[in-house]
């Protein structure tokens, strides 16, 4: 199994692509599941999550090709086995992501049981209610959602939680429904916004995508389109959040400074001078970071995905952080591979406070989730001596060239396998 040996000190300088976004890629290539004509996707990541989603779709019987970097197309005209298998969906959540568009295209769908996961139950109660209540019958049999339905209906449906997926999950299914459908209490996440533009693109009538009100208007069918999926702005993030603890000065380009307003302003409040513009974000660090607290909550709130980074940069921060966790119960897995660097982190429930230490020090450590890995990777570059980051393939799940791009700023970063 691959490792990652960081070698730390020194500030990042440089420049760096920003990738497109894992998170409005994986549901975006569902939504060819919706039509019969090619979908043309270009800035998808080259990322283990993105090839696990296309091997899914191939093996329902989607045509996929990759003429070149970045780009995928997708073509779903001879879907035929609406079926996504345990060996699949085990590896990657995002899997149950194509249960809203299968039952909307074929009528039926077969999606294992996703179970739990490193950061709690995440359970999919709330993509089963609401197809339920556009008139799908589910049944769980074997670890499987079996569902059918002749045609879904649209109908009003009120949340009991914003989700991410759930969202994008219903969105999928009401772009094909019969009549309206009105998702209240959505998740206003940029994905949902982006997986709506492209869906848009391919004829579905959506409006509100963004706001916790979302109207979709059934159309009898949805066509092909070109699409180009939104930067990634959690691995923005966390290159910024790199550079907040480092130190240094960092371009990066293709990034979208929109949408992360809660990441930027706790980057300011620690010290950092930023800057931005359409594509480009600035960043310059110098001495130890102020320490700053935060409270992970959906968007626009501070995002849970960027809560593991911030710790790293906590942990050396001048002072004392509270860090809340709001969103899933078991998220501060890394704290306790933080510690074994030297960090100084104490947690009760859901909440971490971090006392900033001038210096970690290099150890062996172990990812445990894509974002914990990240942590790890920020805590490598700022200790002492070496740092060995076991199971990284957490990382290749989410990071595009991460050695790369951390080498490209002066990072002494290697894969060792
Ligand atoms: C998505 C992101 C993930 C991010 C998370 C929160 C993708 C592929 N993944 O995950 O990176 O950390 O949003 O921003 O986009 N819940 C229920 N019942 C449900 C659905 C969710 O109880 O049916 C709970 C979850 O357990 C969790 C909370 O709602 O506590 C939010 O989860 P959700 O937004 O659904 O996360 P994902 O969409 O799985």
């Amino acid at each position: 199994m691959d490792k990652l040996k960081i070698t730390g000190g020194g500030p990042l300088e440089g420049e760096v692509h920003v990738s497109g976004a894992k998170n409005a890629a994986l549901p975006i290539l569902c939504a060819a599941l919706l039509a019969d004509r090619p979908l043309e996707l270009t800035n998808v990541p080259e990322l283990m999550d993105v090839r696990t989603m296309i091997r899914l779709l191939n093996q329902m019987g989607v045509r996929s090709s990759r003429d070149q970097p970045g780009s995928v197309r997708l073509d779903a005209s001879g879907l035929a086995n609406p079926v996504a298998p345990y060996e699949l969906v085990r590896t990657m959540r995002a899997s149950v992501l194509v249960l809203g568009p299968l039952i909307a295209r074929c009528g039926k769908a077969s999606v294992s049981l996703p179970g739990g996961c490193a950061i709690g139950q995440r359970p999919v109660d709330q993509h089963l209610k609401g197809l339920q209540a556009m008139g799908a019958e589910i049944s769980i049999e074997h670890g499987y959602m079996n569902a059918t339905a002749k045609r879904l209906r649209g109908t009003r449906i009120v949340m009991d939680m914003v989700t991410v997926t759930g969202t994008e999950n219903l969105m999928m299914a009401a772009v094909l429904a019969d009549g309206i459908t009105i998702l209240e209490n959505a998740a206003r996440e940029p994905e949902v916004v982006d997986l709506a533009r492209c869906l848009v693109a391919m004829g579905a009538k959506i409006d509100g995508a963004g706001r916790d009100v979302i109207r979709i208007e059934g159309v009898s069918s949805l066509g092909g389109a070109s699409y180009a999926v939104m930067p990634d702005r959690i691995e923005t993030g966390t290159y910024l959040a790199a550079v907040a603890a480092a130190g240094g000065r960092v371009r990066l380009l293709d990034a979208d400074p929109g949408t992360l307003d809660a990441t930027l302003d706790k980057l300011r409040e620690s010290g950092a001078r930023i800057s931005t513009s359409d594509r480009t974000i600035d960043i310059e660090c110098s001495g130890r970071p102020r320490a700053v607290n935060l409270k992970t909550a959906p968007y626009p709130g501070f995002p849970t995905d960027m809560q593991a980074q911030f710790m790293s940069v906590s942990a050396v921060a001048n002072g004392t952080s509270v860090i809340s966790e709001t969103i899933f119960e078991n998220r501060f897995m890394h704290a306790l591979e933080l510690q074994r660097l030297g960090a100084n982190i104490s947690i009760q429930g859901n909440t971490a406070v971090v006392i900033g230490v001038e210096r970690l020090q290099g150890a062996h450590v172990m990812a445990t989730d894509l974002r914990a890995s990240a942590s790890l990777v920020i805590a490598g570059l700022v200790a002492n001596g070496e740092t060995v980051i076991d199971r990284i393939y957490h990382l290749d799940r989410g990071y595009e060239s991460l050695e790369a791009k951390l080498s490209a700023l002066g990072a002494r970063v290697e894969r060792v396998k």
